[in-house]
């Protein structure tokens, strides 16, 4: 009996460190105003995180969100409601997901994965339709390398492609590779930056891409803890950002649906850092103007905005989960 009793209290204590886990996490920073809140009901159902969250992206237009897990025997690829209901899931011709976007034509929609795998399918950049069939693979499948003709990567990081089709590659996440590539709607070269190093224009693992509306592509500059910034035409730089870094890189850049900050996730200090979005022209200096300081080892890695609602999703590698964050205001 003695022992029924232990173990039934036991059970409780472990409900009870289950239930901290969504515990509200978020605190206002250096007394500036909170942001965002944690949306504890999504997903509805955590137990479909069965790997390693590495990334998420979000269909603002048709109300999913696209999460890339790894592992051994898990499907690689989940998809959900915005309102966190589980749909389908996906597998085929996915390795070991890194980056994921979404993109939204007139016509129809797709999901882009980059893919650090070092199988048969990795080394690569792939194109879905929303149900996971494969429609378009950039790069060499299952080799690494830098060559432009034929195209091959190197662990390429992160994806952004434009509403023009022009498609932007940060290649890697520390293979031989430390580059941004600017490629055509037929996936020719028409820019690269970037070589290894610390210098102005090259980089230490250029892990997350995206492009304002002012014609600037912002590349998370990781291991230089900082973020430079480059002309989308002509792929000249235009500036860096380091001071809000000095504890740790940034691992991801992606603006919020007002476009007036940008979310940057700190991996190592389980940290949001929201700073302000410059106006047209010059990017002057970082300031971060909030954070979402997260627990221990959650680990945020990629996240993605809802450019509806402007919620923000986080994949945890830590937490081996998602997040959802709402705008508060
Ligand atoms: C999170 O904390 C803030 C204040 O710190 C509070 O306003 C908000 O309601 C909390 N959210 C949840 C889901 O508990
Ligand atoms: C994906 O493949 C794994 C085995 O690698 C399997 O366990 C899982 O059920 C598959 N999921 C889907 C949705 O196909
Ligand atoms: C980049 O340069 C550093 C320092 O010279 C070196 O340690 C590192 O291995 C290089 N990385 C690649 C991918 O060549």
């Amino acid at each position: 009996m003695a022992a029924a009793a232990a173990l039934l209290v036991l059970l409780l204590l472990l409900r009870a460190a289950q239930g901290l886990k969504a515990f509200n996490y978020s605190f206002p920073w250096n007394g500036q105003q909170q942001m965002y809140e944690l949306d504890i009901g999504w997903p509805k159902l955590p137990e479909y995180f069965t790997g390693q969250t590495f990334c998420v992206a979000v269909d603002s237009l048709h109300g999913l969100v696209y999460v890339g897990q790894r592992g051994e025997n898990v499907p690689k690829v989940l998809v959900f409601s915005e309102e966190g209901y589980f749909l389908y899931s996906w597998n085929d011709t996915v390795e070991m997901p890194h980056g994921i976007f979404v993109l939204n034509t007139a016509t129809d929609s797709s999901v882009w994965i980059t893919d650090v795998g070092t199988g048969k399918y990795g080394h690569t950049v792939k194109q879905y339709s929303p149900s996971g069939k494969l429609l378009q693979v950039l790069g060499t499948p299952g080799n690494a390398g830098s060559s432009l003709i034929p195209l091959q990567f190197d662990q390429p990081a992160d994806i952004f492609v434009e509403g023009s089709g022009d498609i932007y590659v940060v290649d890697g996440d520390g293979g031989m590779n430390n580059r941004l590539l600017k490629l055509s709607d037929d996936y020719k070269e028409i820019w690269l930056a970037g070589t290894n190093g610390t210098g102005i224009g090259q980089f230490r693992i250029p892990h997350s891409v995206t492009v304002d509306l002012f014609g600037r592509v912002w590349v998370a500059d990781r291991d230089n803890k900082r973020i430079q910034v480059f002309d989308k035409v002509t792929g000249e730089w235009l500036g860096s950002w380091s001071s809000c870094f000095s504890e740790d890189g940034p691992y991801s850049v992606r603006f919020t649906a007002n476009h007036k900050y940008l979310i940057v996730a700190q991996l190592n200090i389980n940290r949001l850092a929201i700073l302000a979005a410059p106006p047209v022209g010059s990017i002057g200096d970082c300031v971060m103007v909030s954070a979402v300081q997260m627990a221990d080892e959650t680990k945020p890695h990629l996240v993605d905005v809802d450019m509806k609602s402007g919620a923000v999703y986080v994949a945890e590698i830590g937490a081996q989960q998602v997040q959802k964050y709402i705008p508060l205001g």
